[in-house]
């Protein structure tokens, strides 16, 4: 039977490699907090992997590692500059104003979920030195963006450029930066560190880990503040060697890049096979592994009786949004897009 489950990324169980890596790290006794060989192999792949000496934090949510990695670069009266349509800012309960003391999250606009260039120009320098008001302290990219689009290494750069010429810390929200990776074939050092990026959210869970984010940083001034900002946080968890295990096996044998490459197929596929039906508009750039189209209303309640589970109406009436993942099958998108077909009014009645 294929599954009907499109509501997130995080819907999808583990990869039997992380489960495998978990089971073998029960196995003996290791010391606590992060002092265990799998932190250690994990911290020397992100060496590889970046290109460079990194330092390395595990969390169990991507909440958690963007929330502390915005308070390490924000003091209480600064802002964290962002998109109006960013988990930060949508999703996190307040969370990086929380970690931050009371900063403030400054949204900006910009199509597709990625902030204006000139719009960021403007609020980098608003009201600096200026005690009334919060002064921008840090500015947080989402890459993969929350609609699936995505900024080129350019345009990261570009938009980090703009934030350290004015004295601001530089954070990616990468909840979904392996399927960037894995879209725009671009190496991890070029579209983090290399394009001016200080902290990376690197997520885990939502392409085959089951409680592994990590923070990644490359701007290790930053370093000491936020070991204590996460144990501060209960973030240091005592057997971090399970954290730790999945994160060594999601970056073993790349497979955090063959998952990710996996779920964008499934959603290219997806997207091509609603472009091909009449009576379906795609929205916006899906160009990783989330697909939003418009679905006539009887077609929604239609698929959501068959037990197809998505989000829909959330952004506009009829806006429909499915994810795929690294367990999507082919048989999945078939099965989903034959039902697309099947309720549609005009064609619903030829059953
Ligand atoms: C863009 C983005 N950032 C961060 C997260 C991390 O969320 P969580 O705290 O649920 O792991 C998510 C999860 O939906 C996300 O979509």
């Amino acid at each position: 039977m294929p599954s009907r489950a499109f509501t997130s990324d995080n819907t999808a169980g583990a990869s039997p490699q992380l489960v495998a890596a978990v089971a073998a790290a029960a196995q003996d006794h290791a010391l606590p907090y992060g002092a265990d060989p799998w932190t250690d192999h994990a911290r020397e792949r992100l060496g590889e992997l970046f290109e460079r000496e990194v330092d390395l934090l595990i969390t169990s949510t991507g909440s958690a590692a963007n929330a502390l990695a915005l308070a390490a670069m924000t003091p209480p009266w600064g802002s964290v500059l962002c998109h109006r349509d960013s988990h930060i800012n949508n999703d996190e309960c307040g969370a990086p104003e929380f970690y931050t003391a009371g900063a403030k999250l400054v949204t900006l606009g910009g199509d597709h979920a990625k902030i204006d260039p000139d719009q960021l120009a403007a609020a980098v320098r608003r009201k600096t030195g200026d005690v009334h008001s919060v002064q921008p302290s840090a500015l947080s990219i989402t890459q993969a963006t929350e609609t699936g689009s995505l900024y080129t290494v350019e345009e990261i750069a570009a938009l980090a450029s703009l934030a350290h010429d004015a004295g601001l810390g530089v954070h990616l929200d990468g909840a979904r930066f392996a399927n960037a990776v894995a879209a725009l074939g671009c190496t991890p050092a070029e579209m983090t560190w290399r394009a001016g990026v200080d902290i990376l959210s690197f997520g885990a869970t939502k392409n085959g880990a089951m409680t592994a984010d990590a923070i990644v940083i490359f701007n290790r001034d930053l370093t000491d503040q936020l070991r204590y900002r996460h144990k501060r946080a209960g973030q240091l968890a005592s057997k971090m060697r399970f954290h730790a295990a999945q994160f060594a096996a999601y970056l073993d044998d790349d497979l955090w890049l063959s998952n990710a490459a996996h779920a964008n197929q499934m959603s290219a596929v997806l997207r091509d096979q609603l472009a091909g039906l009449d009576h379906v508009q795609v929205q916006g750039r899906p160009e990783a592994n989330i697909v939003f189209c418009k679905l006539p209303a009887p077609v929604i309640d239609g698929l959501r009786e068959d037990g197809f589970r998505f989000y829909h109406d959330r952004w506009a009436p009829g806006v429909c949004r499915f994810v795929t993942s690294f367990q999507t099958q082919p048989d999945d998108i078939d099965d989903l897009t034959d039902r697309i077909h099947a309720h549609h009014p005009t064609t619903s009645h030829l059953q």
